[in-house]
């Protein structure tokens, strides 16, 4: 029988009309699926240099940007809006100020109507996870960056979405904390089994997180090559500086700057 899928993306292309009719091709015929894989978490990462449309390929995942051609399914249902079984998390950090860590967290819960204990329950598995417990009454503005972003993680998961959409959300980071982050994204996807679409013009991140590495051209956004990127058996601080993974790194960074 044929595996079910949980993403399907076919022929996607976008093309933004401007104000002025000007025309802006992101993405050309972007084709990729995801096995539905029931308990097991996978990172998918989209790799690409700035400005080729990376951001357009998940906003028309998420139901936010739609496509000019192609189709996209999520179990089977093709996506015409924003849904929760799809959840986003940006570069730019995206709390309320005015609302504590954990008010932030079970945002989306009270939304749904979700009681006050399951609420609490729900929040303090997630804060638990991402690191986050001891500052569950403090407000956006007492965090770090790191710490703010992973809020925003926080916020996403405690929804527990089918598919996670991330969107360089590492990128403001300095380079410590960003590791630490991407080290902490892995434990998550290993606790919550989700899938995870997450696009990055990093290299370094691409390979660290991936599970499979879709390689993208300058825009407009074409697959150039999918990468499945080896099991490493242990993903520590010297995992990258070691020979397997440089050359990886390498081999990704050739397809990068040859062909786009
Ligand atoms: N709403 C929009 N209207 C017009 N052009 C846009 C819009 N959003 C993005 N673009 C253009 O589409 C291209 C791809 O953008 P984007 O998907 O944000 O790339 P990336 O995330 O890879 O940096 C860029 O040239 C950008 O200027
Ligand atoms: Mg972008």
């Amino acid at each position: 029988m044929e595996q079910p899928l949980k993403l399907s993306v076919k022929d996607l292309s976008v093309t933004y009309v401007g104000r002025d009719g000007e025309k802006t091709e992101a993405v050309r015929d972007v084709s990729f699926d995801v096995a539905d894989k029931p308990d097991c978490g996978e990172i998918i990462v989209f790799l690409g240099p700035s400005g080729c449309g990376k951001s357009t390929i998940l906003k028309s995942i998420a139901g936010l940007t739609p496509p000019t051609e192609g189709e996209i399914l999520v179990d089977d249902k093709p996506v015409t809006e924003v849904g929760r079984d799809r959840g986003m998390v940006f570069q730019t950090y995206t709390s309320f100020a005015w609302l504590t860590v954990r008010k932030n967290v079970e945002y989306g819960l009270k939304l749904q109507g979700i009681e006050k204990e399951k609420r609490k329950e729900l929040s303090n598995k997630i804060l638990e996870e991402v690191g986050l417990a001891d500052f569950a009454e403090r407000y956006p503005k007492d965090l770090s960056g790191g710490m703010k972003q992973r809020v925003a993680i926080a916020r996403t998961l405690v929804n527990n979405p089918r598919i996670v959409l991330m969107d360089e959300p590492f990128g403001a980071l300095d380079p410590q904390t960003r590791w630490g982050m991407q080290s902490l994204l892995l434990q998550i996807s290993k606790i919550e089994n989700n899938t995870i679409v997450f696009v990055t013009h990093d290299v370094s991140e691409a390979v660290y997180l991936a599970d499979t590495c879709y390689v993208l051209s300058k825009r407009p956004a074409q697959i150039l090559e999918k990468v499945d990127v080896p099991p490493f058996p242990v993903k520590d601080i010297t995992l990258k500086s070691t020979a397997e993974f440089r050359a990886i790194e390498n081999q990704l960074l050739q397809m990068l700057y040859n062909k786009s």
